[in-house]
Parts: structure tokens; sequence; C-alpha cells
């Protein structure tokens, strides 16, 4: 016969042991029981993480560079100033291991588009780096990136990103807005990296978890 206690018995064998200071204060029964105590499932994975469910753990997927990257952006999470124009999006989500894990430390080197189309070669407008937290997490405030010509058709709204984290690849890939109608025929855009987003005042939320 196993002398091993199912852990689903422990538990409840832990919970009649610790029954009277649980219930301490509470009220009895008219049948003279005591409540239940409540027991804590810690099969449950912790969080809560903004993980959208459909792509966790699943690396992201990478897209082109492109022409306009340039190393050595600064540090910081606003890229947009009082007086750019376009309307205003806050990006936010996690950077996740392939094991579902939240990486602290986590570069993410952020390029884009200004309002117009245009990108700033000369200086680092709409370009910056930002560490994840000790949840992983990030957050960028910006604007939606207008389109540009790509030979004859314009290229849909996109937000490249690269990210670095230790001991893993580099990531290079591009971000992209749902309802985009320039999306359809767009030689570069994968499914995945398409964002939902949503309107918030005179502006949107974006949300995207990066696996790598
Ligand atoms: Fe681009």
């Amino acid at each position: 016969m196993s002398t091993s206690i199912s852990r689903r018995g422990f538990l409840l064998g832990a919970g009649a042991l610790l029954l009277p200071a649980a219930c301490r204060g509470a009220s009895v029964r008219a049948d003279g029981l005591l409540p239940t105590p409540h027991v804590p499932d810690d099969d449950q994975p912790p969080g809560p993480f903004p993980v959208d469910q459909r792509s966790a753990c699943t690396a992201t997927a990478d897209n082109i560079e492109g022409p306009f990257y340039k190393a050595g952006a600064p540090s910081r999470a606003t890229l947009v100033g009082e007086r750019d124009r376009g309307e205003r999006l806050v990006l936010s989500g996690v950077v996740l291991s392939t094991l579902c894990k939240p990486i602290a430390n986590a570069t993410l080197d952020i390029w884009h588009a200004d309002a117009r189309g245009g990108y700033d070669n000369d200086g680092w407008g709409m370009r910056g780096t930002l560490v994840t937290d000790a949840l992983g997490r990030y957050t960028i405030r910006t604007l939606v990136p207008g389109r540009y010509l790509n030979g004859k058709r314009y290229r849909p709204a996109h937000i490249h990103v690269k990210v670095r984290a230790t001991k893993r690849e580099e990531l290079t890939t591009q971000l992209y807005f749902d309802g985009d109608p320039y999306i359809d025929g767009d030689p570069f855009v994968v499914s995945s990296l398409v964002m939902t987003h949503q309107r918030d005042g005179g502006g949107r939320r974006a949300t995207f978890d990066f696996v790598v």
C-alpha cells in the first residue's frame, strides 16, 4: 500500500488542522458545523500578466528591419512631444520567454515614422529604447505612425521593434494595426504581428506581448 499522500489530501488535512485558527471569528452554521475554510489553489500560475493567450509562449515572428534603423536611440519610454502632431498611442505589454516566464531588463529598441509617414534620419524623433520592469512589462507613449510609399503602394502603419534579452537571439520585427486597409496585399505583414487596439479618448491603446 502506498504511503504517499495526495496533494489534495494533504491540503484538506492541513485545512482541518488549521480550522480553529482559520475560522476564528466565523459564525457557526445552524447545523453546528463551521464554514469550510478557504484553501488557496496554488496550482494556478502566478499572475496576473496581461498575456494574450492565443500567442503566449510561441516565439514572436520576425519581420524585416527596413532601411531606417539607427543604433543608439535615447533611453526613454515617451517618444512623443507636446508639439508633435498625430494621434496619440499607448503601447504596452510583456516580454516573455518561450517558457512563458516574464523577462526583466529586456531592451526594446523602437523606431517608427511620424504622423506624416517620415522617419527622422537626422535626429531621434520617434526613436527610443526602454527596459522591461521586474515583471517583464513595458509601456511606450508615442503616436500612431503615418504610412509611406514603398514603390507604388503605401505600406500599412507599423512600428519597428528590436527586442534584446540576455542569452537570447535578438528579435527584429514590426507591429501593425488591425483595420488598416493597407495590410491586405502588403508583402511583409504577418498576421500574428497585427495588433488589436482600442480608442481611448483622443488616442489609441494597443497591447502586444513579445516572446523571445
Ligand atoms: Fe518602416
